[in-house]
């Protein structure tokens, strides 16, 4: 496995590059915006496609790298179901699995320090955001943080996996970078407690200051999403009531851009052709599979996704690869959903 750390001093973030081999696909662990540039240089010289950038939770300390990493390589950006960020392009809940070629993380949902905590499991190591940080654990008192979630999702999740799990937190702030679950049991001093009543005492009397990036990254952080407007204004964006309108009709080819795994869990549109978002490129090359099809039948490709952003890169992919007239659902299968229209069962 490729495993880097990368480290932003200014904000004591730490960042992570997973990839199974040089040449094959890369995910992103809470990306920093102002590190973007270097991410890229690194994911150059190691030869790495970076096609997931995932944030553990809405940070209110520095600005995420999520929406700059998606401009820049089209990757797909990932948050938990309870995040307030606008639009990320899938969003994820406990007991998922978030895959690249060669390799998943297990998603843990660990709410506490924020409602949208989420920690991610991937053989020896376990990403912990701010839920369980080296000798320490993230504040609880702002973002709906709650220190008694923070002590079920410690105690009753964390500290239940093997006691030689690596931990890699969001941050540090005394040069310690690694750590294990069994070591954070033993000498974490926010862990020597003897009820979770102890605990909420513990998180209430910490009386720490705001972040100083609070008033920036929190609001900044909340608008990552694409902005769709600009496919609109060419008249390639569908809004969910005119793509209802649309359903059945002979001259639309609805194509799911989404997981196999989204499609089992959420259902998909009736008639839809299932094309995922990563290969969408060679799919519209001469020769390739949604090509084909297109010309064969005359159809216009009207792509959709979960919430609209994967489409929207879709349409500016089919329009480098010359079919300038391909549209998409703006919003997604979320705002087909709360439009009201029908789902059918989708196979995995
Ligand atoms: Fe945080």
């Amino acid at each position: 496995m490729i495993f880097r750390q990368l480290f932003d001093s200014v904000s004591g973030t730490y960042s992570y590059v997973l990839a199974s081999r040089t040449g094959g696909e890369a995910l992103i662990i809470d990306p920093v915006l102002e590190k973007v540039d270097r991410y890229c240089q690194l994911l150059r010289e190691l030869d790495l496609k970076l096609v997931k950038a995932v944030d553990t939770h809405l940070h209110a300390d520095h600005v995420t790298g999520l929406g700059a990493l998606r401009d820049r390589t089209h990757c797909v950006t990932i948050m938990g179901e309870q995040t307030k960020a606008d639009v990320v392009a899938m969003r994820v809940a406990d007991g998922d699995r978030i895959g690249i070629e060669g390799l998943s993380l297990d998603v843990m949902y660990t709410p506490g320090h924020t409602d949208d905590s989420y920690s991610f499991l991937t053989g020896d190591r376990v990403f912990t955001g701010d839920t369980l940080l080296i000798r320490g654990t993230g504040r609880t008192d702002f973002q709906n943080g709650d220190a008694r979630a923070q002590y079920d999702s410690i105690f009753n999740r964390l500290l239940r996996l093997p006691d030689e799990t690596l931990v890699y937190p969001a941050h540090d702030y005394k040069g310690d970078t690694v750590s294990t679950i069994g070591e954070e049991r033993r000498y974490n001093p926010r862990l020597q407690v003897r009820s979770v009543d102890d605990y909420v005492s513990l998180m209430a009397n910490l009386k720490l200051p705001n972040p100083k990036m609070m008033d920036v990254a929190v609001p900044a952080n909340m608008r990552v999403g694409l902005h769709q407007e600009e496919l609109a204004k060419q008249g390639l964006s569908l809004s969910a009531r005119q793509a209802i309108e649309c359903l059945g009709r002979p001259d639309v080819l609805l194509v799911d851009l989404r997981e196999a795994s989204e499609r089992a869990k959420h259902g998909t549109l009736s008639g839809a052709l299932h094309a995922p978002y990563p290969a969408i490129e060679d799919s519209l090359r001469p020769g390739g599979m949604l090509r084909e099809v297109a010309a064969a039948t005359g159809r216009r490709i009207v792509f959709f996704c979960a919430y609209g952003e994967r489409s929207a890169m879709a349409v500016n992919a089919a329009q480098e690869a010359g079919l300038a007239n391909a549209a998409h659902i703006e919003g997604g299968l979320d705002a087909w959903k709360k439009a009201g229209g029908p789902v059918v069962a989708g196979l995995a």
